[in-house]
């Protein structure tokens, strides 16, 4: 398709998620410092440039004065993000609470301490409040920058009301909202006061993707046995209206990573890294410090590797990235002194007084020192309790085309359905299966490691994220023709 001035025709793309690929910092009343958000879902639709998108969300800061909105909104027009402005009270409601304290942990399949409990069911109704009155705000931005034909994808758990709402404002609206994490199973969303009502608005959608084609048909089964609506192979059936339900894995865009490592900014933090650790096999973990990724279980399972191989101690170190998210969550506050505690004390339980085993950071780390990171190491360590995906397995593979080192990942996180026949597999609730798995993989002989290697090279830059957003698009427009057939039928 092309326009009059010859140019290809792009489709108007309006992402719709909770939160915009840059987090907004006040530097003074009217002016802004705009930093790159850290996540999957900003990491993945950052590699998506087939469309003209517009990227509505929230800035991660409340604004409360007009000059603020007023500034803010214009600094991010120029990245194309529109902001959605949410108070303290509804960010404390709804962010903090129904989605990171309640959804979150569900769909996770963690359930939350005795303790909390209690609390959760006491401000569940006032906190689901919350949630609607966020995605009516989110659809109202939406409805205002709507044009006629643009294709409206919504993202993720905190957005599973906004179909409804956008529906409610134009039923001809293209919707298509996507999961980024797991859909349990329905015994476990069963469990969820809301479960009718947040089904429902996910319905309204025209086309509903999931990670795997295991969250799909979880999804799937909620609907037929929570709402006894029919599943069909192509989606779910309720009064003649079929709402398409489909697998859409996500990717990366696996080139941004292997010219990263070409830079000569990223071939010096290569060459700093490989003097620092010299003499040392390199262990890495990168992660956000959530209780879904397993960083504690994970760091006792390297305890348990160095308690039964002494001759590992001082050749072996692991690194562990964890930047800080959800830092007013009391579950994501406990597990941070959690963590800390655990590395304190095998630090001073192996340590030297030239070296520690274990390097624990608090933070983020930029893009070239990451691909720097994941260029020189070893052994990755991706051992989530559950996860959607997971990309930072496929990062640490797209930057491992000369090294070949050991993927070490979780089969409870998404990426071991398609990662699964080149890394070791493990239970990362077995810290024993772990420790052994580590031995195994600093043992690995070179032949071993470049066939897994190619094996998850091939996946990572074949199925790329700009493959998954075009697919999902494509099936979004390809659903509304056949509907509008269906009809005219
Ligand atoms: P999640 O979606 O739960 O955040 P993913 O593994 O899918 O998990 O994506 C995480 C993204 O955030 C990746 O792109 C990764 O590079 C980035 N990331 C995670 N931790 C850090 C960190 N400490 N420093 C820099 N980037 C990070
Ligand atoms: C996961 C979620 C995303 C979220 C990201 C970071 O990837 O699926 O929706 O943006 O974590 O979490 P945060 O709460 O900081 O946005």
């Amino acid at each position: 398709c092309e326009r009059q001035d010859g140019r290809p025709f792009k489709q108007r793309l309006l992402v719709v998620a909770n939160r915009l690929p840059v987090s907004a910092v006040r530097r003074s009343e009217d002016s802004w410092a705009l930093e790159l958000s850290v996540g999957g879902l900003v990491t993945a639709l950052l590699g998506v440039n087939e469309f003209e998108a517009r990227w509505i969300g929230w800035a991660g800061v409340n604004v409360p004065d007009e000059i603020g909105q007023r500034t803010l909104t214009k600094a991010l027009a120029e990245k194309r993000c529109i902001p959605v402005f949410l108070d303290e009270e509804i960010v404390h409601q709804y962010y903090n609470g129904y989605c990171n304290n309640i959804l979150w942990p569900l769909f996770h399949y963690l359930a939350l301490p005795q303790e909390d409990r209690l609390a959760t069911t006491r401000s569940f109704q006032s906190q689901f409040d919350a949630y609607k009155k966020a995605n009516q705000m989110f659809a109202d931005v939406v409805n205002e920058h709507y044009e006629e034909g643009d294709v409206v994808w919504c993202h993720d758990y905190h957005l599973m009301f906004l179909p409804k709402c956008l529906k409610e404002y134009n039923n001809k609206m293209k919707v298509g909202w996507f999961l980024h994490t797991p859909f349990p199973s329905s015994e476990i969303h069963r469990t969820l006061p809301s479960r009718s009502e947040l089904l429902r608005s996910v319905l309204a959608a025209d086309l509903v993707g999931f990670h795997t084609y295991d969250y799909a048909r979880h999804f799937v089964s909620a609907c037929t046995r929570i709402l006894g609506l029919e599943g069909t192979p192509e989606g779910v059936e309720d009064q003649g209206k079929l709402t398409r339900v489909a697998a859409f894995p996500i990717g990366i865009d696996s080139d941004r990573f292997i010219r990263a490592l070409e830079l000569p900014q990223v071939q010096d933090h290569i060459k700093e890294l490989k003097e620092r650790f010299a003499g040392r096999k390199v262990m890495l973990g990168v992660d956000r410090l959530d209780m879904i990724k397993g960083i504690p279980q994970k760091i006792l399972a390297f305890e348990k590797f160095l308690e039964e191989n002494p001759d590992w101690r001082d050749k072996v170190v692991l690194l562990q990235i964890a930047v800080p998210t959800r830092t007013d969550v009391p579950e994501y506050q406990k597990l941070t002194c959690q963590v800390h505690e655990i590395v304190g004390r095998i630090n001073g339980r192996f340590g030297t007084l030239t070296a520690v085993p274990i390097h624990h950071l608090d933070r983020s780390l930029d893009f070239h020192a990451l691909c720097a990171l994941y260029a020189v190491t070893d052994v990755a360590l991706v051992t989530s309790l559950r996860d959607g995906m997971n990309l930072v397995s496929y990062e640490f593979v797209a930057c491992q085309a000369s090294k070949k080192g050991v993927l070490i990942l979780s089969e409870f996180a998404g990426a071991a359905q398609s990662l699964g026949a080149g890394a070791i597999l493990v239970n990362p609730w077995n810290v024993t299966e772990v420790a052994a798995s580590i031995g195994y993989a600093l043992n690995m002989p070179a032949d071993e490691r470049e066939k897994r290697h190619n094996h998850n090279f091939m996946h990572v830059t074949t199925h790329t994220s700009q493959e998954w957003a075009e697919t999902f698009v494509s099936e979004l427009n390809d659903t509304i023709v056949e509907a509008q057939l269906r009809t005219r039928q």
